[in-house]
């Protein structure tokens, strides 16, 4: 089985994900607060791919169901009820029950683009569920036929970038060694071997990942220093959000 590590979504050509099984990480932070609105009891998310459809499908429900949420730039988007800080999702009483619209600048484009490519449900993966996700993709591989695995980051702004790589690494690694427990081997493309060796080099030191890279200086400029201690903790949640081409839910 082979495993791809697709370090920007600009580097995906059509046929790249055709009929792969399929995680998008964003760890600053798209997919790191999807998955902590969903773990904290929100409803759904809707990933957009525009401000625009994200203010009209909220805009489409009764008042105290949904949120807007997300950002532009960093920037909250105007008219919206929360930003894209994992931290403002965590309470229950601000999401349980609430479906999410929300834009974001690279990770919620990354989503869409995941399932446009493969066709298939796209696992929503960071630091925060690592091992959780990656124990459902062995899952997924191991009982599909002829699937391989591709990890998709969100990157910045059309480029690589270091904390997604890392987290594809840890993920990778994960994963060679469970298809290994069903003896399947997992032939790493020379992406995912950079990205294993990235964390690797790193293991214990996902903070310094995040402080170091150019995401996490941005946010830290702009008052979101404690976003990046959240977001580099390893396990916090044992849940898998699932997108199905529409919505974003868990994996029950
Ligand atoms: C994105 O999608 O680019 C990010 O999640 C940006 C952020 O919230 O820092």
């Amino acid at each position: 089985m082979k495993l791809e590590v697709i370090a920007a979504p600009t580097l995906l050509k059509e046929d790249t994900l055709k009929g792969c099984l399929c995680a998008v990480i964003d760890v600053l932070r798209a997919t790191s607060t999807i998955i902590t609105a969903l773990a904290s009891g929100a409803a759904e998310v809707r990933p957009c791919l525009t401000i625009e459809e994200a203010k009209e499908g909220a805009a489409k429900m009764p008042h105290g169901s949904r949120l807007l949420g997300g950002e532009d730039m960093g920037k909250n988007i105007p008219g919206s009820d929360l930003g894209n800080s994992p931290l403002e999702y965590m309470s229950g009483e601000v999401v349980r029950g609430k479906v999410i619209y929300s834009y974001t600048s690279n990770g919620t484009g990354a989503i869409r683009k995941a399932y446009a490519g493969s066709g298939q449900p796209v696992y929503i993966a960071a630091l925060i569920n690592v091992s959780a996700a990656s124990v459902t993709l062995v899952k997924a591989a191991a009982s599909a036929q002829n699937k391989d695995i591709a990890i998709v980051c969100a990157g910045r702004y059309g480029g690589p970038s270091t904390e997604d790589f890392f987290c594809a690494g840890m993920m990778a690694d994960r994963i060679v060694r469970g298809l290994r427990k069903h003896g399947i081997e997992t032939q790493l493309s020379d992406a995912a071997s950079a990205a294993s060796d990235l964390a690797a080099a790193n293991r214990g030191n996902g903070l310094g990942v995040l402080t170091s890279s150019e995401h996490g200086r941005f946010l830290e400029s702009i008052g979101f220093a404690d976003d990046l201690v959240f977001a580099s903790r390893i396990d916090l949640y044992d849940v898998v959000p699932v997108f199905d081409g529409n919505r974003v839910i868990l994996l029950r």
